[in-house]
């Protein structure tokens, strides 16, 4: 007899072997039945824009935690004037269920493009977190998959729905601040310590082989077993892949370009406290888009804002500037600092509900945040920290000199340069950065060029059964 898991896994790979079928189709009054799957922190928004909202229901909470599901369901049930969903622990039980007809996914980034990439296969539409991967290859994998499957497939970047934002986008757009030169966004957000590395327990509702998924199962080394994985390379993308997307997302629209950049350089480290993260708390990244760059930021360390914003972006043209502070409101400026114009208004509940209005409208060109453009911006991310992760160490005062040595122009400098104060501020002394080099990138096959170009860095060593299909194979 079959032991359960591999039943799962035979019935897994007979859902994912079907043939693309024909698009589901819903009338402006049926009701779309939703499977939340990840039910931490974020789960619960995803609940909350869906469980006793017109046209739609939860009617499954998929966690490998129990308690985290168990709970989920009961509250969803508040919400949706008592009707239960079902908890499932394991995602491929879950995607048998022909009732489901939509997948919301909140778990950890290294399951974001697998969990999709089965949803979609199996049929559902699907709403998926940012970074909508854990790597570079896999995202594209699931834009692959969602169009040869033509299942609609929304990324978790919500100011994409926001008016004010739309807005922003479409005066800059309209040459409102003359030609971009520079699009930068910022990821200030304070970031405690998580405690010292140290073999601690996982909780024991998780069901830990699940919950590793395509990663490694490893010794748990961090003290709080939920969210503080976003700090530890196996699982995580540090604070780009964490906040930073959403900046990152909108520095990339604000430029207009639907592709990966020329060149991407970061330097950075982990600053100010050692504990078992891995990640930086303290990065410039920087991508070459031919004379306009996009300029990232990460401070993870107390600091004051920049130009009005913390976590935000500040777009920089010929006629002016626009700082956005947050995911929908902010401001244009002229070339002299005075305020010319405004923008806000938004909510998270338009971006469910643009979802699901594409799912009635079988068309993914409605989607305020396709597959494709959370693709590209996760990508952004990743490129980031793999120049980062491939960088040598060296003395903090050296850095400087090393950014002119490695052609950087006066805006990197400047970045640098306000980033050094912010660390001295810190009374961080005495550190070290990891310097990374400039990539070359030749953005139509999505890989690095040139001798020793690290493409293995653009995916990843999956764990069986838990391995992204090939293009092929989506
Ligand atoms: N769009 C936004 O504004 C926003 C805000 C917060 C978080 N997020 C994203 O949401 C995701 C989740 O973040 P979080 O803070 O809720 O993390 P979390 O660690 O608190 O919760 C993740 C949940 O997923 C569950 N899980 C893990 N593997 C699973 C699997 N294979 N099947 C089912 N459940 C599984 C965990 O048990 C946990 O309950 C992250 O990727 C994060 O980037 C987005």
């Amino acid at each position: 007899m079959l032991s359960t898991a591999a039943a799962l896994a035979a019935n897994a790979a007979k859902v994912r072997a079907q043939e693309p079928q024909p698009p589901t189709s819903f009338g402006p009054n049926d009701t779309i039945q939703v499977a939340v799957v990840g039910a931490g922190g974020r789960g619960q928004s995803h609940i909350d824009g869906f469980a006793g909202k017109p046209g739609t229901v939860v009617t499954h909470i998929c966690d490998c935690d129990e308690s985290h599901g168990q709970k989920s369901c009961e509250s969803a049930a508040e919400k949706q004037g008592g009707r239960k969903p079902i908890w499932v622990r394991d995602i491929r039980k879950l995607l048998e269920d022909p009732s489901i007809h939509a997948v919301s996914i909140a778990t950890p980034n290294h399951w974001h493009s697998l969990g999709a990439i089965w949803a979609i296969q199996a049929g559902k539409d699907v709403y998926v977190e940012k970074p909508v991967s854990h790597n570079v290859l896999e995202g594209r994998r699931v834009v692959q998959a969602a169009r040869k499957h033509n299942r609609m497939v929304q990324t978790g970047t919500q100011s994409r729905s926001n008016p004010g934002m739309r807005e922003a986008m479409e005066f800059i757009h309209s040459g409102g601040i003359g030609d971009v030169k520079v699009s930068r966004g910022l990821c200030y957000k304070r970031r405690d310590s998580i405690g010292p590395k140290g073999v601690y327990e996982v909780p024991k509702s998780v069901d830990y082989d699940l919950w590793s998924g395509p990663a490694n199962i490893l010794p748990l080394t961090r003290k709080r077993f939920h969210y503080d994985w976003h700090w530890q390379w196996e699982y995580g993308n540090g604070d780009l892949g964490n906040q930073g997307i959403h900046q990152m997302d909108l520095c990339r629209w604000a430029l207009g370009e639907d592709r990966l950049s020329d060149r991407v350089w970061s330097f950075g480290g982990r600053l100010g406290y050692e504990d078992a993260g891995e990640t930086a708390n303290t990065q410039i990244v920087v991508h070459d888009y031919g004379d306009r760059k996009l300029v990232f930021e990460v401070r993870g360390l107390e600091t004051p804002e920049f130009k009005g914003a913390k976590v935000g972006i500040i777009i920089e043209g010929t006629k002016g500037y626009l700082v956005m502070t947050s995911y929908s409101s902010g401001t244009v400026f002229d070339l002299e600092g005075n305020a010319v114009k405004q923008f806000g208004g938004g909510g998270d509940d338009r971006h469910y509900q643009n979802f699901t209005d594409a799912m009635r409208a079988r068309d993914h060109k409605i989607l305020n945040a396709d597959i494709e453009q959370g693709h590209l911006s996760s990508a952004l991310c990743h490129l980031g920290n793999i120049s980062l992760r491939l960088g040598n160490t060296i003395a903090g005062e050296e850095v400087a000199s090393a950014v002119r040595d490695l052609g950087g122009d006066a805006v990197i400098e400047d970045a640098w340069n306000r980033t050094a104060e912010h660390l001295a501020e810190n009374k961080v002394e005495g550190y070290q950065i990891q310097m990374g080099p400039k990539l070359q990138l030749d953005p139509v096959s999505e890989s690095f060029v040139g001798r020793d170009a690290p493409n293995q860095w653009l995916t990843r060593e999956y764990r069986a059964p838990y391995i992204i299909p090939s293009e092929n194979a989506v």
